[in-house]
């Protein structure tokens, strides 16, 4: 490692002070009184102390270390120079470097702990820098999706009409098809990205969770007709009145079972209304479970990301929303899947206190 800039003049300033300090201990400097002891030996001892935290300053707990076993180092032939035979003052000057080490050890200690704190800090702003810039993003996108939205709607609304008019089995007709095909696609593309970016907060009333979840499913059934996918609820006769959102937690499980249904190699997706135990007693909790391809490690911690997909048609707000409106409810949402096994999503839902 070479110094650069500060570094090199901090540590030149090092070397100097320290050997100032060892040329006054050792009487190059000042005379020194004949024999060992004395006021000018204790001076010594304490002015060492300003290198060592200095170092420690400067280089962090390496550099207080350094320093001190250096100046220890240093003045260990000091007793034998000055011809000190006593025990108890010999005692005294091996103590002494213990000491230097112990200051240097401490020193270095607290100031890196300082350091830490500050990167830490620094951290933290920047991320809040980020956050504030992504959140102004993310204003300004859902101001242009909006802006998107009606538009759009219209393209959608002409396309149909235009597409209904032509006659079938000609070319126009399937152009007019892909232009209805692909304007629907958008149009739930910018709605799913207006519900992510601006959530509204659910209008809770007492709803009977299994007829949310059999309207989901029977709309489901209907769509994956053709694939051979069973989408089968168990019943569960004592299931709590819980308060929600019907129409925020029916796009919740329509987007965690299309999720199940889409997954390749899946043939049956069981959605399971329990009570929950334990910890949970105080929620009701649904489990979503499919036998299809799984999801990878790697991208588990991933999926609850917005626009975090790996399908082709995909825009990946689906878990993303439904982790939101969950949220909202005061529940949570956990995922647990086993590649070429299947996944299995639980929702967990606040009971309604009466
Ligand atoms: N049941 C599941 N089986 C396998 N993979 C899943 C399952 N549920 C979610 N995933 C993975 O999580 C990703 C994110 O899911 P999410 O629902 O948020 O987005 P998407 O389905 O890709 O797109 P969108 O729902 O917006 O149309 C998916 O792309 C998929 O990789
Ligand atoms: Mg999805």
């Amino acid at each position: 490692m070479t110094a650069h800039g500060p570094a090199k003049w901090h540590m030149l300033a090092l070397v100097v002070i320290a050997l100032a300090t060892l040329s006054f201990h050792y009487g190059f400097l000042l005379p020194s009184s004949h024999h060992h002891g004395g006021v000018l030996h204790a001076i010594h001892g304490r002015l060492c102390y300003i290198p060592i935290i200095l170092g420690a300053i400067w280089f962090g707990l390496r550099g207080g270390v350094v320093t001190a076993l250096a100046i220890a180092l240093l003045s260990l032939p000091y007793p034998r120079i000055k011809g000190v035979t006593d025990r108890d003052v010999l005692l005294g000057e091996y103590t002494e470097m213990v000491f230097y080490l112990a200051i240097g050890l401490v020193a270095g200690i607290l100031i890196e702990q300082q350091r830490l704190e500050r990167k830490k800090s620094e951290a933290l702003a920047a991320d809040l820098a980020v956050k504030e810039r992504l959140s102004s993003l993310g204003h300004m996108a859902a101001g242009l999706a909006h802006e998107i939205k009606n538009p759009l709607g219209s393209i959608q609304g002409v396309a149909e009409i235009l597409a209904d008019d032509a006659p079938p089995n000609t070319r126009k007709r399937d152009l007019l098809e892909v232009l209805k095909k692909e304007s629907k696609r958008l149009n739930t593309v910018v709605e799913d990205f207006l519900r992510f970016a601006r959530p509204r907060p659910p209008k809770l009333e007492r709803a009977s969770l299994e007829r949310v979840l059999d309207g989901v499913i029977s709309q489901l059934a209907l769509e994956s007709r053709g694939k051979e996918i069973q989408i089968a609820r168990k019943s569960s006769p004592d299931l709590p009145p819980v308060s929600i959102d019907p129409e925020q937690i029916q796009q919740v499980f329509l987007n965690i079972i299309q999720n199940a249904i889409t997954a390749d190699g899946t043939r049956h997706v069981e959605v399971a209304p329990t009570r929950g135990e334990g910890a949970d007693q105080d929620s009701v909790v649904i489990t979503v479970r499919d036998d299809g391809e799984g999801i990878a490690p790697e991208i588990l911690p991933r999926v609850f990301d917005p626009f975090f997909t790996t399908r082709d048609s995909g825009t990946g707000l689906g878990l993303a929303i439904s982790h939101q409106i969950v949220r909202e409810h005061g529940g949570r949402i956990t995922i647990r899947s086993e590649r070429r096994r299947g996944t299995q999503v639980t929702v967990f839902l606040p009971v309604r206190k009466e």
